[in-house]
Order: C-alpha cells, then sequence, then structure tokens
C-alpha cells in the first residue's frame, strides 16, 4: 500500500487510554510506507505516553499545547489540520468520542478535529461496558454522521481486565482504514468479483498438478477494490496469504470448484477481475489410494481439459465489465489480444511472466493493459498492489463508457 501513503501527511490524534502505547507503532508503520505523520495528543494521553517517543518516531514535534506561543505558530491547531491529507484518532477514547460528537474545541486534539476537512478515521478503544454505553453508542453515530469512518474495535483481553469489544485493532488494519480513507471511493456499493491463486487438480489423496502462483496479484485486486468502496468477493484457490480487510472470500481448490463459485456470484456482480491461475488440465481419474511406485516404470498420466471459466462467464447475462489476465513468455501483447476477443472480455492485463521482477511470487510486476477499443496501455514494473490501482483505473473508466451488455 506504500503507493496510497507515499507523500501524504497523516495527522494521528491521540487519545487518553492504555492503547495510546501501541500508536508507537502505527507511526514508525505509516512513516515507513513514506508518509509524513504529524502527532497530536490530548493532555490524558501524555499520561499514557511521552510526547518524545511519538516526535523521534515521526521527526516532528508533536502538538500538544494550543497555549503555548512558539508551538502554536509552527504546529497549531489550525496549520495541522490544514496540513492533513487524512486523520487517524487512535485511541478514540469515550471522553474523546463525547467531546468530538459534541464539537468541542478545548484541547489541541479537538480543535484540530474541528477545523480539519480531511477524512477522518475514529478507532475507539475503551472498557466494553464504556462502549456499548448508551453514550458512547449515540456518539459514536453522530460521528458516523460527520462522514467519519468508523473502525469497529476488537474483542479480547482488555487491560482494565474485562474480556469483550473495545480493544485497539492492530495497525495492519488500522493502516488499510486509513488507506481506504485516502483513496477515490469510485467503486462505491458496486459488487466487485475477484479469483486468485492457482487451482490443484488431484491426482491421488497425496498428489496434484497445479500451476505456480502466489496469489499476491489477485488479492491486491481485492484489496484495492475494498478500499475504492467496492462490497468484494474473493474466490480463492490455495494460497499462503491473509484474507484482505472487509472482503468476502471463498475458497475453492479444484477449477471445477472455482467454476462453480464464479458462476453462481458472477449475475450479480458488476465487475469481475480474473485473476486465477487455472489449471488448464486435470488428471483424467483420481485415484482413491496412493499411487504407488513401480520400480523402473515410467508412469504415463491421461489429463482431460478444463473448462475455460473466463470465457463461461463472459456469456452471463448482465452487463458488467470483465478483466482477464495473460501471463505469456513470447508475443505478450500478440496472444493477450487474441485472449481478449476469444474469451470475450473488456480489458485483459498482459504479462511477460520470463522478465525479472514480474510474473509469480514477486512482490511487482509489469503489464500491458490491452481493452477492447483496442486501446493499449504499458505499465513498468511497480508493485502488485499499484498495478491493482491501476488495473481498477482502466475497468472504471470502461465502466463509465457503458459496460457491454451480453
Ligand atoms: N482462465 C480461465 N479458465 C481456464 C484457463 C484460464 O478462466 N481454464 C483465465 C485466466 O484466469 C486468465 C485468462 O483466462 O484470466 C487467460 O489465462 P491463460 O492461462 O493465459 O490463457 P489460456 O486460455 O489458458 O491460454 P494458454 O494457456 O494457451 O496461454
Amino acid at each position: 500500500m506504500k503507493h496510497i501513503f507515499s507523500g501524504k501527511r497523516v495527522l494521528l490524534c491521540v487519545g487518553g487510554g492504555i492503547a495510546a502505547y501501541k500508536t508507537a507503532e502505527i507511526v514508525r508503520r505509516l512513516s515507513a510506507c513514506g508518509s509524513d505523520v504529524q502527532v497530536a495528543m490530548t493532555p490524558a494521553a501524555r499520561e499514557f505516553l511521552t510526547p518524545l517517543t511519538l516526535q523521534t518516531l515521526s521527526r516532528h514535534r508533536v502538538a500538544i499545547d494550543m497555549f503555548d506561543g512558539a508551538d502554536e505558530a509552527s504546529i497549531g491547531h489550525i496549520a495541522i489540520a490544514d496540513a492533513a491529507d487524512v486523520v487517524l484518532v487512535a485511541p478514540a477514547t469515550a471522553d474523546l468520542i463525547a467531546r468530538m460528537a459534541q464539537g468541542m474545541a478545548n484541547d489541541i486534539v479537538t480543535a484540530a478535529l474541528l477545523v480539519t476537512r480531511a477524512p477522518v478515521v475514529v478507532a475507539p478503544a475503551m472498557n466494553s461496558h464504556m462502549l456499548s454505553h448508551p453514550a458512547t453508542v449515540r456518539n459514536l453515530e453522530v460521528l458516523a454522521g460527520f462522514g467519519h469512518r468508523i473502525v469497529a474495535s476488537d474483542s479480547g483481553e482488555l487491560a482494565c481486565g474485562y474480556d469483550g469489544p473495545g480493544r485497539l485493532p492492530d495497525p495492519e488494519t488500522l493502516l488499510a482504514e486509513v488507506a481506504a480513507a485516502l483513496s477515490p471511493s469510485d467503486l462505491g456499493g458496486v459488487r466487485v468479483l475477484v479469483s486468485a491463486g492457482p487451482t490443484r487438480e488431484p491426482l491421488d489423496p497425496v498428489r496434484y498438478l497445479t500451476n505456480r502462483s502466489s496469489g499476491r496479484m489477485g488479492y491486491a485486486v481485492a484489496a484495492a477494490a475494498w478500499r475504492r468502496g467496492a462490497e468484494v468477493t474473493l474466490v480463492s484457490g490455495p494460497t499462503a496469504l491473509a484474507t484482505p480487510r472487509g472482503v468476502t472470500r471463498v475458497d475453492v481448490e479444484t477449477a471445477a470448484q472455482m467454476n462453480d463459485a464464479l458462476r453462481s456470484r458472477t449475475a450479480a456482480s458488476e465487475l469481475v477481475v480474473m485473476v486465477a491461475a487455472v489449471a488448464d488440465y486435470r488428471p483424467a481419474s483420481t485415484a482413491s489410494a496412493k499411487i504407488k511406485k513401480k520400480a523402473g516404470a515410467g508412469l504415463t498420466l491421461v489429463l482431460e481439459e478444463n473448462a475455460d471459466i473466463l470465457a463461461g462467464l463472459a456469456k452471463v447475462p448482465g452487463s458488467r465489465v470483465l478483466v482477464g489476465f495473460a501471463a505469456e513468455t513470447d508475443d505478450v501483447v500478440g496472444h493477450a489480444r487474441e485472449k481478449l476477443t476469444r474469451k470475450g472480455l473488456d480489458l485483459i492485463v498482459a504479462n511477460d511472466v520470463t522478465s525479472p521482477g514480474a510474473g509469480f511470487e514477486t512482490e511487482t510486476n509489469a503489464a500491458v493493459l490491452v481493452d477492447r477499443d483496442g486501446n493499449q496501455q504499458e505499465i513498468g514494473l511497480i508493485a502488485k498492489d499499484e498495478l491493482a490501482d491501476r488495473i481498477l483505473d482502466r475497468a472504471i473508466a470502461l465502466r463509465g463508457r457503458r459496460p457491454r451488455r451480453r
């Protein structure tokens, strides 16, 4: 997600709860992604964590006092609020949430929150009973009404000894929410279906045929679509990856299972991105017991063809944008154009899997995007996360020009 944070100014407002200590890691992660973090702390937050810790990690003086003339001139509440591209309030305590809901401005944090016009992400963390008290519930509804993004707290053991909701979500989750707040909502409410990973075609109970695929590219597309406001379903072959935040994941193993899972969801989808590396063939029969080695003899496998899932999805009636991938080793654009036409696609993402840094099991990829109108866009080596956004940019543009009816 580095491309989303790079060069962005994040205002981190720290409230006075025990989870304040976790903000050190949040600052570190945001800075590592290339953003410029300005921290503001309430007086109560400073009882839990010294500003020096966050100043050292953010490399900026922490805004703590509205009435300090020198500070107010450089990191005053107006300046930090105006400079922010996004604001994260973490931990948002019951007291801080109440003051925000009332529009109070009695410390530098609440004052800056009234001034800013940047998107605000609120991460409540407190005792479970404080969180479920009608006053807090109502105050959070008020903040949601302001358009703030409220991140549901985690459940578990709390510092106060309770076990229940009220934990500050992990930094990964908070960064995903901040990234979503920084992203355009140009897929707001759009139902997006993505496939990812390899399929496995069983030969016997211990062996299978598969394709090389880590699933990273498909997972990156699913994550990017969620950040942009889509309702995302990810149909995934076996991978070692965690489900991206906000995404509904359906696990499958074989190409036939992937076909069923995608077919049943395509009619309701407005954008389908088929990233999975589907096995073109499966063993004609699956042995019920392990196939034993016969010394000195070779083994011939009989394979039969799997259905072309994507070509089948193109025939599902309705209006949607259909995106395919083409992993090639030669004549990349030629093969991609042929597949686009043969499979009835709107857009194809072609890449040369033999070029260094592109293709399987890498963090990066390079691609050529070819659309149904013949437009061709070359994208050099970039992170898969960033390529995912570029693919969605193109798909959204095609959607805007009225998706083809099937
Ligand atoms: N695909 C599919 N079903 C298959 C094979 C591929 O839906 N049985 C999809 C892939 O997910 C990808 C696109 O079709 O989006 C192109 O896949 P690729 O393997 O490059 O194309 P094939 O049609 O299998 O052609 P070939 O293997 O001959 O290059």
